[in-house]
């Protein structure tokens, strides 16, 4: 734990690290000006499209301004161009968060942290193995069933959409309830399955847990977005998902039928299925905020977001750098070398891409293992063309889930922790 001392220190050079632009505060009240969202995108990206940069926060350089919808698209239209995605996280806070506000500074404070935190687990000895391999977990984890995933990412993609501020925003959400209660309603562990309704958002997210047999307080999360998105200009309005992001969804659930036949771990497991994640973040924001006022010791985060597409090869996965806890990633190669033994290439998405974003935010370690490297994923993303197709590995997906279950039940049954 970081003492309230280094606390307040890192408070204090979070702030001397924002560099203030005076911000344009009456576009913002007059009644006919443009809604804008409140974002943080990368500064440099920011800059190119002429969007003023209210804050900075200069060690991750990343950038706080208010967008309007035309600068929104302009920031897609730049990142698309250079091959990444929207390229910013929204803030799910009111328009008029100011430069100054103690909510910025929080989010701020939290990048030094997590900054602070990697470089003194790299500069220890912590990288040395952290995991002893177990025969039942091996066992777990080659219980993985592809045709299992291939099943889910089907069911899931074949509603028109999943979009989470669209027409029907919870018809597909109802129905993965009730897969995943189908799922567990045989486990000897007594899995509680709930929605979890959000304040901003008509579309609920899902969550499944496992109660910790002697530490239930310290908790393993593991999640991936239910919604799906189609940004495509014109044509085909359907937005499958297949990739984006049936897949970690699939995963997810996998690992929670496979989880919930074992001895119930020491922590407790938590499985979730975020809601408007394609929206900024929105479910995840949310519900890690919650957690955080709640006090709850959230020991890691694992994201799963896109598994499907094995862009540079087969078994080759990416892992994000940014937004993410170096003794995670840590742990989850050493996780690897024992029991999936996939070759891991570190990555970055630049901007808060997923919802490991929304936790990391909230000091929790958080790590998000990827399909491939940023430059290697699927391109049909956000299109009609994400549904299952010759290029679907579900071998390769399988990785995730196993991932996730050696991770469960090792971290679960672990005192190990980020210090
Ligand atoms: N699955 C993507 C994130 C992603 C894309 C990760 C490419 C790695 C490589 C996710 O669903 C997404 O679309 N995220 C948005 C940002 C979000 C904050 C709205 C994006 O990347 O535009
Ligand atoms: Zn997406």
């Amino acid at each position: 734990m970081v003492s309230s001392r280094t606390n307040e220190a890192l408070r204090a050079a979070a702030v001397a690290a924002l560099t203030f632009v005076a911000a344009n505060a009456t576009a913002l009240t007059t009644p006919s000006a443009p809604a804008v969202t409140p974002v943080l995108a990368d500064v440099d990206s920011l800059r190119k499209i002429g969007a003023e940069v209210l804050a900075t926060h200069e060690e991750t350089n990343v950038g706080y301004a208010k967008l309007s919808q035309t600068q929104q698209e302009a920031l897609s239209a730049l990142n698309h161009e250079a091959g990444r995605c929207g390229g910013f996280e929204a803030l799910p806070y009111s328009a008029d968060l100011e430069p100054m506000s103690p909510v910025l500074t929080h989010v701020f404070g939290q990048l030094s942290e997590r900054e602070l935190k990697n470089r003194q687990f790299e500069n220890s000895s912590q990288f040395m193995s952290m995991v002893e391999p177990k025969s039942e977990i091996q066992k777990a984890v080659d219980d993985v069933s592809e045709d299992n995933l291939r099943a889910t990412v089907q069911f899931m993609s074949s509603y028109n959409d999943r979009t989470y501020n669209g027409a029907s925003p919870n018809t597909a959400v109802d129905a993965l309830k009730t897969r995943i209660e189908e799922t567990v309603k045989n486990s000897p562990l007594g899995v509680t399955v709930e929605f979890v309704n959000h304040t901003g958002i008509r579309q609920k997210s899902i969550r499944a847990r496992i109660e910790g047999s002697t530490r239930p307080n310290e908790i393993v999360v593991m999640g991936g977005h239910l919604d799906s998105i189609n940004q495509s200009w014109m044509g085909d309005k359907r937005a499958p998902g297949a990739d984006d992001n049936a897949s970690g969804s699939s995963n997810i659930l996998e690992a929670l039928r496979i989880i919930s036949q074992q001895a119930r771990p020491e922590r407790t497991i938590e499985f979730f299925w975020y809601a408007g994640e394609e929206g900024g973040l929105l479910g995840s924001a949310e519900i890690a905020r919650t957690y955080k006022a709640e006090k709850k010791d959230v020991v890691a985060v694992l994201q799963l977001d896109m598994t499907l597409f094995p862009g540079d090869g087969e078994f080759t996965l990416g892992s994000m750098t940014d937004f993410t806890s170096a003794w995670l990633r840590s742990y989850v190669e050493n996780i690897n070398g024992i029991y999936t033994k996939a070759r891991i290439v570190n990555d970055k998405c630049g901007y808060g891409c997923s919802d490991h974003a929304s936790w990391n935010r909230q000091g929790y370690p958080a790590v998000m293992p990827f399909e491939a490297t940023f430059n290697g994923m699927n391109h049909n993303l956000h299109t009609a063309k994400d549904v299952i197709d010759a290029n679907s590995n579900f071998r390769h997906s399988a990785m995730f889930s196993k991932l996730a279950i050696a991770m469960a039940l090792d971290l679960g049954n672990s005192t190990l922790r980020e210090q």
